[in-house]
């Protein structure tokens, strides 16, 4: 695993941006594994940014986002479609059709789907404060693959932030699993902020177990962590 240390959030939004603004300028085809949360969307705005000024073309791009929640609307504010929409597809001309979603209704076939396309050459991640990947919450099988999954009261409770009250959290999303994330050809695990040093500490520290979804990624041929100085106070990188 390459480790890269940053000074700030900016610079590695910026090293995130850059790394898939080069992605598909190498190969207009790409296919991407995309992220929700806080971590990205600097580095989203950053693409729409240089999209604009640079003339770029996403016309041949492929998108597989990581999760969505059940029971939300998915036109509504608080679905990761609309997170997309609003964070970087309402700008690039990615075509509607290249992207996708795991939904109840796909969840079955989800990981054929991106087989189908090649698989995904460069997948963005974030990690939660408890280890997730994606929602792949702890004692996750490491060879599972896109389902249903519960989410954990942990991130139920640090997503709240977006919602009106606890009680309107989901309790239930859709996930590409870990075994689907071990599959993309590379990774780029972005991590930023105090929030995050403990577990970059854990991540680093502890052997790799399934109580500790994210550790499975010390196995990744080729997987890069990016990180903050303050998430990574722990570490000499
Ligand atoms: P965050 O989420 O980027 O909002 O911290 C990361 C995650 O939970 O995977």
């Amino acid at each position: 695993m390459k480790i890269i240390k940053l000074k700030t959030q900016l610079d590695v939004s910026k090293y995130v941006a850059n790394e898939i603004i080069h992605q598909v300028k190498n190969n207009p085809k790409s296919v991407l594994g995309l992220a929700t949360g806080s971590t990205p969307h600097q580095a989203y705005q950053l693409i729409k940014e240089d999209y604009k000024l640079n003339n770029r073309d996403y016309s041949q791009v492929v998108t597989f986002n990581l999760d969505e929640y059940i029971g939300v609307d998915f036109d509504g504010p608080n679905s990761y479609q609309t997170y997309m929409k609003n964070a970087l597809f309402d700008t690039l001309n990615i075509p509607k059709e290249n992207q996708f979603f795991p939904l109840v209704d796909n969840a079955d076939h989800y990981d054929d789907l991106i087989k189908k396309h090649g698989g995904i050459d460069l997948q963005l991640l974030g990690v939660g404060i408890n280890g997730h990947i994606a929602f792949n919450e702890p004692l996750s099988p490491f060879n599972s693959l896109t389902r249903i999954v519960e989410l954990a009261e942990s991130t139920r409770i640090r997503n709240s932030k977006y919602f009106n009250s606890i009680e309107e959290v989901p309790t239930h999303a859709v996930s590409m699993g870990i075994a689907s994330i071990m599959h993309a050809k590379r990774i780029i695990l972005a991590v930023t902020g105090k929030s995050k040093q403990l577990i970059i500490k854990r991540f680093l520290e502890e052997p790799i177990n399934e109580a500790l979804p994210v550790s499975i990624l010390k196995t990744h041929p080729n997987i890069t962590l990016i990180i903050d100085e303050e998430a990574g106070e722990y570490i000499s990188a």
